[in-house]
């Protein structure tokens, strides 16, 4: 197991402090590929951050803890101790590929600077040689500057950074942006056939539900800093049991069915308002009183199956919360 111990992790800004991962509490069952989902400004790149142990100012974990479970280790590894770790038993394949890399530094370097001074650097730039061709980059790739390759090879080129060590655990922070459907597809593929493999623990993050509806083995959604459903992918895919969720999946255009998707319009709130209540109520078209007044807590309804939200144990058909959806008083278009 993995346990984030009632994270609260905040930035620091002129305005003051704001918390991007505010209060999760969650034990994450290791070998999976856990997806993570939510809208822009929810706090999924600030998780991994956290789980990674990569709290650079303005980023603090303002309270909790993260333990990893390496169990082979027989020690608690937590965030302080974690960095030892990089690589080797996790890694973390960021969200700006750009960003990441040091611009003046070639990337066979950057590839090898974490190894053991004893390691034969030039046997393992050979295999690296060998496996960026699986994610169709030429082998010659590795010996370039970040600068002289496309965004798409340098995203591919973390990926391969990501994975190559076969470390326990992956965050990858929507790995396939801004890639062509084919070279996504491809490492989807790759991402996939590894954890098969070496049973790694792999944090996906993605917009993306159809990818995460083929790709995860359960799934965590995230709103307004908050996790607000965790548990089976199929599970979640059939029988969600937050709104916010049900509308996630609902966005997603099914084959053959042209009718205009509903989508989840609205937009969260600002993480500097006032958050009383449950912070999804103002767009939800199930608040009643209590959700505007009262936070919902996060429990586990069925086996492995947890979720934040007052009416959880309603069971409401997808349909019908389209239904109350596109009646929301929010919803109507302004006459
Ligand atoms: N460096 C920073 N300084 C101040 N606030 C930040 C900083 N980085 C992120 N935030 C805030 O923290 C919140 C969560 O950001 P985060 O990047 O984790 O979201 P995200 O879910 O990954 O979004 P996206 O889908 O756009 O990548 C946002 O409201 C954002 O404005
Ligand atoms: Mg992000």
């Amino acid at each position: 197991m993995i346990r984030l111990n009632n994270i609260v992790a905040t930035y620091t800004t002129t305005r003051g402090e704001v918390s991007a991962v505010d209060g999760v509490n969650l034990e994450i069952p290791t070998g999976k590929i856990i997806g993570i989902a939510g809208e822009s400004g929810c706090g999924k790149s600030t998780l991994l951050k956290v789980i990674y142990g990569d709290l650079i100012y303005p980023l603090a974990l303002k309270t909790g803890s993260v333990q990893y479970g390496f169990d082979s280790f027989g020690q608690e590894v937590t965030t302080s101790d974690i960095k030892e770790y990089w690589f080797k038993r996790i890694s973390y394949i960021p969200q700006s590929s750009m960003s990441s890399l040091n611009p003046v530094i070639r990337i066979n370097k950057q590839f090898t600077d974490h190894l053991d001074p004893s390691t034969d650097k030039a046997k393992v730039l050979e295999d690296v040689r060998a496996y960026v061709q699986k994610l169709d980059l030429p082998p010659e790739a590795i010996d370039a500057y970040p600068h002289q390759l496309s965004g798409g090879m340098r995203q591919r080129i973390m990926v391969a950074m990501g994975t190559f060590f076969n470390p326990d655990i992956i965050l990858a922070d929507e790995p396939t942006t801004a890639l062509d459907v084919v070279v996504q597809k491809g490492i989807l593929l790759l991402l996939m056939g590894l954890q098969e493999e070496t049973k790694s623990t792999i944090f996906f993050v993605s917009h993306d539900m159809g990818v995460h509806y083929q790709i995860t083995h359960k799934m965590l959604i995230m709103y307004a800093a908050k996790v607000v459903e965790f548990g089976d992918s199929d599970i979640i895919f059939t029988e969600p049991l937050h709104p916010y969720t049900r509308m996630l999946i609902e966005s997603l255009p099914t084959i053959g069915d042209d009718h205009l998707r509903t989508g989840v319009s609205g937009r969260p709130p600002s993480l500097w308002e006032d958050l009383t209540g449950c912070r999804f109520a103002p767009r939800c078209p199930l608040a009643t009183e209590l959700c505007q007044t009262t936070e919902p807590e996060f429990k586990e309804y069925r086996r492995g199956h947890f979720a934040a939200c007052h009416y959880a144990e309603n069971t409401y058909q997808s349909s019908e919360i389209a239904i109350l959806y596109d009646h929301h008083p929010q919803n109507q278009s302004p006459e």
